[in-house]
């Protein structure tokens, strides 16, 4: 395949003073896109603000002779979310690519959550992730081109002790990206969702550094970049990378069990079928929700 580039390309790409986000940034700028460097600087829970982080990666890319600009605004608030998306199309008066990557942890087991532990992760990942989406989306619209890629985790695709917010959060933007591919298909605009690994600032809080300094986001750019390019045709879809590994990951629905609707269908009849019920074996991903009950009512021989 000839070499991915995103010349002419406009790219905002959100939490990217650091980790991940940074990776993503460089890498783009590096193949040509003109990239708005959004970072709140904050702390890794989501306290306080600082230009620095941000400023820091703009001066890299541009040190490397790449374009960018820096914008410093929370994604967490729909007013300031809209800002950054204004940046883009202020200095380069266009958005192609929107990378949703901004994120802060507050693990806590369900016990000991406060409501504003689960409130706060729920506005910078959920609420950001919908806002800068929201934002981009009649640009992208208007083009007849666009790319979104937005950040899940594992701890909300399989769960994870102590992450109850964060998961909720993470698993809800697989689900804002399942919808938003629907709507932005017929103008040519992609959503697709990372679940990264990799050591960061985040990560350093639970795993050992030795891990840390050897899992690098570099590892997981190559695969963001190409769901941001033009040479990616898929939407809707999840991707897992870390440490050099690269996977899909699918929501995925067993053949399953039918009864005769025409019966009474009672519990002791499901339940004697469970094991049945259970398997995943010549089971499907489906396209959509209305894929998916056509499926089903198909069964019925409704349609
Ligand atoms: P990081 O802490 O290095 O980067 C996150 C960046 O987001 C920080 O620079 C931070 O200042 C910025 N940020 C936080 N709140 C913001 C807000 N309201 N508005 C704008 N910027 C804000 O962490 P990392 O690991 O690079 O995280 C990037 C994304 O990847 C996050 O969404 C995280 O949840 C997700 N993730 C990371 C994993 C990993 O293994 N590192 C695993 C799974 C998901």
């Amino acid at each position: 395949m000839a070499g991915i580039r995103f010349d002419g390309r406009v790219a905002v790409v959100t939490g990217a003073g650091g980790g991940l986000g940074r990776a993503y940034a460089l890498l783009m700028a590096g193949r040509g896109a003109k990239v708005v460097v959004n970072d709140l600087g904050g702390t890794f829970d989501g306290g306080g603000a600082d230009s620095t982080p941000a400023q820091k990666v703009v001066d890299e890319i541009k040190a490397a002779g790449g374009e960018a600009a820096a914008n410093y605004d929370s994604v967490a608030d729909w007013e300031s979310a809209q800002k950054i998306i204004q940046t883009a199309m202020d200095h380069y008066g266009r958005i192609d690519i929107l990378i949703n990557n901004a994120g802060i942890l507050r693990d806590k087991s369900l016990i000991k959550m406060e409501i504003e532990d689960y409130r706060k992760i729920m506005s910078v990942h959920l609420d950001g992730t919908f806002f800068c989406t929201k934002a981009a989306f009649p640009h992208m619209r208007e083009q007849g081109y666009g790319r979104i890629v937005s950040t899940a985790s594992a701890a909300g695709v399989y769960g994870n002790f102590g992450q109850t917010n964060y998961g909720a959060a993470k698993m809800g933007i697989v689900g804002l990206m399942s919808c938003v591919s629907q709507e932005g298909a017929k103008y040519s605009v992609l959503a697709n969702t990372i679940v990264p690994s990799a050591g960061t600032r985040l990560t350093a809080t639970v795993l050992p550094m030795e891990i840390i300094e050897k899992v690098r986001p570099e590892y997981v750019a190559p695969i963001v970049a190409w769901m941001c390019s033009e040479q990616c045709t898929v939407s809707g879809k999840i991707f897992t990378a870390g440490g050099g590994y690269f996977s899909r990951a699918a929501v995925v629905e067993g053949p399953g069990v039918f009864f005769n609707p025409d019966q009474e269908i009672t519990v002791e009849m499901v339940v004697d079928k469970l094991d049945q019920l259970m398997k995943l074996e010549g089971g499907q991903e489906f396209a959509s929700a209305m894929e998916q009950t056509a499926y089903a009512l198909s069964k019925m021989n409704v349609w």
